[in-house]
């Protein structure tokens, strides 16, 4: 069938995007060498690209081989793993859920035609518990990989074994931020593809006293941002959780539209991973108009760290950082876990202030001071598996047959007490015996 206007019309935009140069030398190198590792800018098109870029590969192979294997693409959020797949199925122009699918805990949107599918990472993980050497994939994508989920973190061990094993699979590593050459070392020393980004200079500006209450303090700057500023353009504002978003939303509505017709029109919406995904859709919707009398019109997403790389929305020129993420944190001593609000590393901020500039030059208002930021934050935030309590992962591990856990290559190992923790909790429940 030819293609439809759509897929021409998307396409004008995906030849446009970074990563396009960039084919030849992925495929060049993806001939090469067994794993590989990318990073490139957020929005350069890692994720809706390259899939498709290794689909091509695998029909190749396939052809070759006459075996047929799919292309699996990790996601550390199920929103992530949605809309992306939405997304990369209009640009091949089939159906979702035919050719292009997704699978998500309790749903699994596949089919048998299915060929490249997005999941989360902790899906995957589920896959190899019942098929060690997941041999139905002939490319492996880990993306998002800075974010160094528990489960991400427990494929790439994974990972390492299926490599060593078969030599007919490919990996490919992605990331905005990529701590590259730790990651280059964990797997053997393997090439980095670097796609530079397009974006533009963001001004950062930090406030001189420390915020007593940062929630105020955000409200206030979104509406001042919103009053003041004179360059057209939409602001995101990082909050940390669903309760303080839709709060922040229904407060920043309330004031914009007490200031009456002097000020534009501003439309808040939320986003936050429990948010249904037709609302979620909504942040990809267009800006008020300006007024007559010139005021402007703008949209602002509150969101939690989502924003901050697994989805690309265009047309922001202004960041509200009040330097806050909810984040798990677990005590082996008290065996405790909880999720608390805790100040975000300074990767964190570099990367939220980075989404002020993918259309225009932007501004980040930091809701800290600059001492807090240089000496007080910590360079990266702590990969997942050193902040939880362990005894479903120590549980998935036994189930996929390692028993060393010691010697399990983990890119971060846990703290020997916290695997201790682990095991005797799994003994009290009767999940393992004492052998
Ligand atoms: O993964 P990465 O951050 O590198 O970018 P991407 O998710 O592949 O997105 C590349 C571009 O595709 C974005 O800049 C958007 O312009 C566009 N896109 C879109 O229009 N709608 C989506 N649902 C996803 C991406
Ligand atoms: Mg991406």
């Amino acid at each position: 069938m030819p293609y439809s206007q759509r897929y021409w019309n998307i396409y004008e935009k995906r030849i446009q995007l970074p990563v396009h140069e960039y084919k030849e030398k992925f495929f060049e190198t993806l001939d090469k060498v067994q794993c590989m590792t990318l990073v490139g800018e957020t929005g350069s098109g890692k994720t809706t690209q390259i899939p498709q870029w290794c689909v091509e590969y695998v029909r190749r192979e396939s052809i070759r081989s006459g075996m047929k294997r799919l292309v699996a693409c990790t996601q550390p959020r199920r929103v992530a793993a949605m809309s992306v797949a939405t997304r990369v199925a209009e640009e091949m122009d089939v159906g979702l859920g035919q050719e292009v699918g997704y699978s998500i805990r309790f749903e699994d949107c596949v089919s048998d035609r299915t060929i490249l599918k997005y999941c989360t990472d902790g899906m995957l993980l589920r896959e190899a518990m019942n098929c060690p050497l997941l041999d139905n994939y002939g490319v492996l994508i880990l993306d998002e990989a800075h974010e160094r989920t528990l489960a991400t973190d427990i494929l790439m061990g994974l990972i390492k074994e299926i490599v060593r094993s078969r030599h007919d699979i490919k990996i490919v590593v992605m990331s905005a931020t990529l701590d590259s050459g730790k990651f280059q070392n964990y797997f053997e020393n393997c090439p980095l593809m670097t796609v530079p980004g397009r974006t533009f200079p963001v001004e950062i500006f930090f406030t001189p006293e420390p915020e007593k209450d940062y929630l105020e303090a955000a409200i206030r700057t979104v509406v001042q941002i919103h009053c003041c500023e004179e360059t057209e353009g939409d602001i995101l504002l990082f909050l940390t959780g669903q309760e303080e978003i839709e709060e922040a939303c229904k407060k920043i509505q309330r004031q914009v539209t007490d200031m009456g017709p002097d000020v534009g029109e501003l439309k808040c919406i939320p986003l936050y991973s429990t948010l249904p995904p037709n609302l979620q859709q909504r942040i990809f919707e267009a800006a008020p108009p300006n007024r007559p009398n010139g005021a402007i019109g703008r949209k602002c997403v509150v969101s939690t760290n989502i924003a901050e790389t697994s989805l690309t929305i265009d047309g922001v020129v202004f960041v509200v950082d009040p330097g806050f993420s909810k984040q798990k944190v677990y005590n082996p001593r008290i065996r405790v876990e909880s999720l608390l609000v805790c100040p975000i590393s300074k990767a964190s901020a570099m990367q939220r202030a980075g989404r002020a500039g993918r259309t225009k030059p932007g501004k980040t208002f930091r809701l800290y001071t600059e001492k807090a930021y240089q000496g007080e934050m910590q360079e990266q935030t702590y990969p997942e598996i050193l902040r939880s309590n362990l005894g479903s992962v120590v549980l998935q591990l036994k189930k996929l047959g390692i028993d060393d856990l010691v010697h399990f290559d983990f890119m971060d190992p846990p703290a020997p007490e916290t695997l201790m923790r682990a095991l005797e909790l799994l003994n009290y429940l009767a999940a393992i015996n004492d052998e």
